[in-house]
């Protein structure tokens, strides 16, 4: 699966134990606790004796940056007593890989090492992230101690399914790291969107001329894909209808690529009435010619400049805002100039709540943006900031404003 990158800062003041259990996905954990680490995490490494068998603690400890605890008994602790020391600030302990004996241990309350022991004593949340051969995974003993652990509030992260270190394939395997990564993101986001269903556009629209040309604009699809992060991070199911981006998939977000204005609208259509939300970040092509060219339009003697005619696209903000119960609709406008004019104009026209106006040339690729709310009750200008951090705040915004789910109309 794609997925996207760590973003600097917004694990920033989390500190979490990681810890590691024996097994080949430990080569995993390097990768993500660079990724925790570059997040602006404090990632505190213990490992099982069998964990320190498939990768040493001097690469976790290179990794981390901190010392790496692998014994009850370690005297590094002044009051020795590591066992709760190392948990005592933590915001979660995540537990990858976890193996088979891990979780069967976990499940009883066993503590006869030292993870197993701050697993019991802890009092943070624990995140476990299993990886094992599909046979051990499926035997009835592993999904019992894992219905135990979900009954218990421990949070099961994966396992994936694919391939296996072992040459089979089926469920087991760990999540890659990107996806660890998000997931445990994911965990400590507030969750204001919580079962809401969120249908989001994004990118550009590619209008086709002939068979090899076509017209479309710089949107680079970065605020769209990091606002279906964010909404997913806070709890929503989010379909996210794509134009032609270069982007990766935000973990765990459904995803349909569409390449016209018309296939964008078609896409959003189906699904709109199910929604609770609908944000039009696209740059949806306003025209699209009325006769695409079968063959690839030549340069003759005769004709050297080709003429079009254009026909108008839907507009897909506005048709959406016009069914009957709409979702709570947000719009984008990208201005080259008298934002506050167009911005509330374009509001009022399209008949949405909400419509987030930006400079779009300001905006166009970068990885910051500043933004200004337009809705009935005036403007509300945001500060700039990373498109991933806005997108974090935007969601917020939005969702204090949607109604109450339990009020029915
Ligand atoms: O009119 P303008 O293109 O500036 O409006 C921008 C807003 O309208 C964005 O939210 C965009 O996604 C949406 N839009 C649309 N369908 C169109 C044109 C724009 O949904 N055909």
């Amino acid at each position: 699966m794609n997925t996207s990158a760590a973003n600097p800062g917004e694990l920033a003041g989390r500190h979490l134990v990681l810890g590691m259990t024996g097994g080949i996905a430990c080569y995993k954990i390097a990768e993500l606790t660079r990724l925790l680490t570059k997040a602006g995490a404090t990632v505190q490494v213990v490992m099982t004796e069998a964990a320190t068998q498939f990768i040493t603690p001097v690469t976790m400890q290179a990794l981390s940056g901190r010392p790496v605890y692998t014994s009850q008994w370690d005297g590094r602790v002044p009051n020795n007593m590591a066992h709760i020391d190392l948990s005592r600030d933590a915001d979660a302990i995540v537990v990858a890989p976890a193996s088979t004996d891990f979780l069967a241990k976990l499940a009883h309350g066993f503590a006869d090492d030292l993870l197993s022991t701050l697993c019991v004593a802890r009092d943070c949340p624990l995140l476990v992230v299993p990886a094992m051969n599909r046979q051990m995974w499926g035997n009835p003993a592993t999904q019992r101690n894992v219905a135990q652990l979900r009954a218990d509030g421990i949070e099961t992260l994966g396992p994936d399914s694919g391939p296996q270190a072992c040459g089979e394939i089926g469920d087991g395997r760990m999540l890659e790291p990107e996806a660890t990564y998000e997931a445990i993101v994911a965990f400590f986001a507030p969750k204001v969107l919580a079962g809401r269903k969120l249908l989001i556009t994004a990118g550009p629209t590619f209008e086709p001329l002939d068979p090899v040309r076509g017209i479309t604009n710089r949107s680079s699809g970065k605020m769209g894909f990091a606002l279906a992060r964010a909404a997913q991070q806070a709890g929503a199911h989010v379909h996210l209808v794509a134009g032609p981006v270069a982007l990766a998939t935000p973990w765990g977000v459904w995803r349909e690529d569409v390449q016209t204005a018309q296939q964008m609208y078609d896409a959003v259509m189906r699904e709109a009435s199910d929604a609770d939300v609908f944000i039009g970040v696209a740059a949806v092509a306003d025209w699209r010619v009325d006769h695409v060219a079968e063959h690839k339009i030549k340069k003759t003697a005769e004709h050297r400049m080709p003429t079009f005619s254009f026909v108008e696209n839907p507009d897909i903000l506005a048709s959406v805002a016009a069914i009957a119960n709409p979702p709570y609709c947000v719009g984008f406008a990208a201005e080259s100039g008298d934002l506050d004019v167009h911005g509330e104009e374009k509001r009022a026209r399209k008949k949405v709540p909400l419509l987030i106006g930006n400079l779009g040339p300001l905006t166009f690729g970068r990885d910051d943006n500043e933004v200004v709310l337009f809705e009935a009750g005036g403007r509300t200008p945001l500060p700039r900031a990373a498109k991933q951090a806005l997108a974090q705040t935007l969601i917020a915004e939005i969702a204090r404003r949607l109604p109450d789910p339990s009020i029915i109309s």
